[in-house]
């Protein structure tokens, strides 16, 4: 037992940066939907201090952030259920994260693959803040005591890094299960969905070509025209798992049907073999737009009254700070810091 002590709490957070992806929904937010549904403890928080470790034109950034808890809440989460706000208005995200980039090592932060592919060929010009990124990750995760954080695979290394910050921060304070030590939960068929041109590449917000994925914000033509082009192979559905091994594209769009509807990737063969995908990506089309056109009706009404979006934002963040401020405030007392009395 990891976790002796900490009860169960999710914690998940996204970015606001451009449109969220069937990836997105499949990887996380459908997922984020159903935990909510069973009554947990679940935390979801729209990173925008993340996003500005990347260039982010000011502007954009308050609009992109909007726009995500428009998404959000047109995808099921219910701000009564579920604890919804933005980073930058809870401060013990970013007074942590100071903590454990003193805790972390620049060793473990250099191994991290997702700073390799962002900072790209010259990582001297990559913000502080993009190499410093995961130690944030960390300190939004543990701000909480979080136990478990709902993400795609994308995502595993980070929480790797976050259990061994949580471990040396409990060993070397001599504070043994301050921090649990939190577990990823990549589950179901969809925890890496990728580009419909290339069965290779993850399906991202950030690639240039649109026809690479299917945005939540996409009417119900584009995602038809989107799916009749996504690349596949000439051959006709097997009857199992083992055959698609060679074949991603192929993968991934029974991956994507079987996340949409709710089945296992073997059992969308079972209903699909020997069919080819002329007959499988009508299904398809059929099934994501059922799915994803009602989310982007609801994102449209949502979005025409910026003022109650922003106060979900503000009464999130007075709920997450109710959890978040006796915890650091133990932290500074654990690190030695002297800190005035909060005002209540
Ligand atoms: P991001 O857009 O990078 O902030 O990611 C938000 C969440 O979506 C994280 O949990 C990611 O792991 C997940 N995610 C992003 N892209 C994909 C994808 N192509 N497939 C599955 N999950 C994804
Ligand atoms: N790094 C995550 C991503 O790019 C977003 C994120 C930030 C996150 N803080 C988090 C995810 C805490 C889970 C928990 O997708």
């Amino acid at each position: 037992m990891e976790n002796p002590s900490h009860s169960k709490r999710i914690f998940s957070g996204i970015q606001p940066t451009g449109n969220l992806t069937i990836g997105n929904y499949l990887g996380a937010v459908k997922r984020w939907v159903k935990l909510q549904a069973e009554k947990i403890d679940t935390i979801y928080c729209i990173v925008d201090l993340h996003a500005a470790t990347i260039w982010q034109e000011p502007r954009e950034l308050k609009e992109s952030t909007r726009e995500l808890v428009a998404s959000l809440l047109a995808c099921g989460l219910n701000p009564e259920e579920s604890t919804l706000f933005n980073q930058s208005q809870v401060s013990v995200h970013s007074e942590l994260a100071w903590i454990f980039n003193c805790v972390a090592r620049i060793g473990w932060l250099n191994r991290m693959t997702q700073f390799k592919d962002k900072a790209g060929k010259d990582r001297e010009k990559a913000s502080v803040g993009l190499f410093a990124y995961p130690t944030l990750m960390a300190a939004d995760i543990l701000a909480y005591k979080a136990t478990h954080v709902p993400v795609g695979e994308d995502q595993k290394q980070h929480l790797e890094l976050t259990r061994d910050i949580a471990s040396k921060f409990n060993l070397d304070y001599k504070v043994r299960n301050f921090f649990p030590l939190p577990e990823p939960l990549i589950e179901g068929a969809a925890t890496r969905v990728m580009s419909l041109r290339d069965g290779q590449k993850k399906m991202s917000k950030s690639d240039p070509s649109d026809f690479s994925r299917i945005n939540l914000n996409d009417n119900n033509d584009l995602i038809n025209q989107k799916i009749k082009k996504a690349k596949t192979d000439p051959y006709p559905l097997p009857d199992s798992l083992v055959e698609l091994q060679e074949r991603p594209e192929a993968l991934n769009l029974i991956n994507i049907y079987a996340a949409l509807s709710d089945k296992t990737p073997e059992a969308v063969l079972i209903e699909f073999s020997g069919k080819t995908f002329s007959y499988f990506k009508p299904k398809l089309a059929e099934l994501t737009v059922d799915q994803i056109c009602p989310i982007s009706d609801k994102m449209k009404a949502l979005q025409k009254d910026p003022s109650y979006i922003d106060s979900v934002l503000e009464n999130g963040s007075v709920e997450a700070e109710k959890i978040a401020n006796p915890i650091i405030d133990e932290v500074y007392e654990i690190v030695g810091l002297i800190r005035k009395r909060r005002q209540h």
